[in-house]
């Protein structure tokens, strides 16, 4: 979809939007044909249109004997317009332009641009392409729509920042959609070593190094946690390790970010049913998220260094397959009791984890993980639940929440829920049973930060989705690329 600004106004215009915030003037669209302005005030009339915000309605008109469609959309108070209600509000026409099947978008817009331009063109852009997005590669009937052109029709007064702008969220768009892809994949399509690949072919692409480690070299660097996960899948596990240097001078900070990478999880022997264990091909959307971090990243060439980590495998049933009972020995020495096969996203983490300290020497580690069905218990679908021993870092991610609209709430660290990973026999167990099972996760993992700054994203609830909603279809989400991204472009301003 190509996304500009208009110079012209041809003689038909294929689908036209109306944006209209609350007291709007049709008057003020200087730009807009009298006859669309005849059957738009006629229309408003008649449906005792209000201007509310996001209330959409569409409807297909014909012009000398041309046929044209009409959304309007209002915008209802415009004076505390966000970047995350403009966003918002292009997502609703571009969706009922989708259901028009429009190829080609004339927007006008009734009010100012409260939220700058760039920030503007950001949204316009992210927001009609994630939209646009469908997985529909497995279906045979063809009925895939794609629009052409979206033209803005306004006038602005900083045309390059505009355009930088739509560049960006064209970005953050298109990577979003890289991760929706690899998370919307199934698991024959996705395992261990079909994820590095593409991974590698990413790397390739957009420039950012990468390297992987197959099982022999897991247990030379004795990652016991990982592998006992991968044990009885008949997909070796694999490590996926990407790195970017944007900012040489710093050489000495590196952010870790580390996403769980389960392509599939059956459970193990605490085998999940049926129902729990249809969506786990999206166990791997910690990982589908930090790969498409680092191609936002490498694309908007931000000033950050990175070393990005993919604890890849399957947790699967067979003859070789872990126990409940199991004790192992992490890379970092600690042992842990296997109370439960179907807690594994967080032994693959540690590993990860305590590699990325020990080997890359990050001094951040930022988690990213589909990790506890108490996290959709907690917040549902459209929170993602954070925790974090470092407030401050929060802010900035509760900041770049607010700019992406990915919904974020803090769950407490708190300290005596430590008690529940105690074990009698091991320094820890994997499980701290059914009450608060979000913070335990998290405390299990913070238990090998080695007191680096820490920040852990539990996206359970929030990586997929079963109905269509606003820039979402059914199916992934591609949350957390957007969101860290975004912390990284505020982290690349205070360094
Ligand atoms: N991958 C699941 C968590 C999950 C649940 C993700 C629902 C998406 C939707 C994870 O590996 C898991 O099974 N967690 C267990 C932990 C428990 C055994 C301590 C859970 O949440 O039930
Ligand atoms: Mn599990
Ligand atoms: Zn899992």
């Amino acid at each position: 979809m190509k996304i500009d600004l208009l110079k012209k106004i041809p003689q038909h215009m294929d689908t036209i939007i109306l944006l209209l915030g609350e007291g709007y003037k049709l008057d003020s669209f200087e730009l807009l044909p009298p006859h669309v302005k005849e059957l738009a005030e006629a229309w408003i009339e008649h449906s005792n249109f209000k201007a509310d915000f996001a209330a959409v309605q569409s409807a297909t008109a014909v012009h000398k004997g041309k046929k044209y469609n009409l959304i309007i959309c209002g915008a209802g108070e415009t004076k505390a317009m966000s970047v995350d209600k403009m966003r918002r509000l292009f997502a609703t026409v571009v969706r009922a332009a989708i259901k028009l099947k429009a190829k080609t978008l004339y927007l006008y817009q009734s009010f100012p641009i409260s939220i700058g331009e760039e920030a503007y063109g950001h949204a316009l852009a992210e927001a009609a392409l994630l939209t646009e997005y469908r997985f529909f590669k497995y279906l045979s009937s063809d009925d895939k729509h794609e629009i052409d052109a979206l033209h803005l029709v306004k006038k602005i007064k900083n045309n390059r920042q505009f355009n930088c702008g739509v560049l960006e969220g064209r970005i953050f768009a298109e990577s979003t959609n890289f991760a929706r892809d690899l998370v919307n994949e199934p698991a024959n399509v996705i395992f261990p070593e079909s994820l590095a690949d593409l991974t590698k072919k990413a790397a390739l692409k957009y420039g950012f190094n990468i390297e992987i480690f197959n099982a022999e070299k897991l247990r030379r660097l004795k990652m016991d946690a990982f592998l006992a996960v991968g044990k009885g899948s008949k997909s070796e596990p694999r490590l996926i390790i990407m790195r970017y240097q944007g900012n040489p001078d710093l050489r000495n900070k590196t952010i870790g970010l580390i996403g769980k990478g389960l392509t599939y999880d059956s459970g193990g022997y605490c085998i999940k049913s049926p129902q729990g264990m249809v969506s786990m091909k999206s166990d791997m959307a910690g990982a589908a998220a930090v790969i498409g971090t680092m191609i936002a990243v490498t694309s908007l060439k931000l000033k950050v260094n990175l070393v990005a980590i993919v604890a890849a495998c399957e947790n699967m049933i067979s003859g070789e397959a872990y126990h409940t009972g199991d004790l192992i020995r992490s890379m970092n020495g600690k042992t842990i009791e296997v109370i439960n096969t179907d807690a594994e996203g967080r032994l693959t983490l540690v590993d990860a984890i305590h590699y990325a300290i020990s080997r890359e020497k990050v001094h951040k580690v930022l988690d990213i993980a589909t990790l506890t069905g108490a996290a959709v218990t907690a917040l549902g679908n459209r929170i993602s639940a954070v925790v974090t021993n470092d407030d401050a870092w929060l802010e900035m991610l509760k900041k770049a929440s607010e700019f992406t609209g990915e919904k974020i709430w803090q769950l407490p660290a708190h300290e005596e829920y430590k008690e529940l990973i105690k074990s009698q026999i091991a320094d820890l167990k994997n499980s701290g049973g059914p009450v608060a099972g979000t913070i335990s996760a998290a405390l299990f993992i913070q238990e090998f930060v080695d007191k680096k700054p820490w920040i852990h994203i539990d996206i359970a609830g929030t990586a997929s989705r079963d109905s269509e909603a606003g820039m979402y279809s059914v199916g992934a989400t591609g949350v957390g690329v957007r969101l860290i991204t975004q912390l990284l472009r505020e982290m690349e301003q205070q360094s």
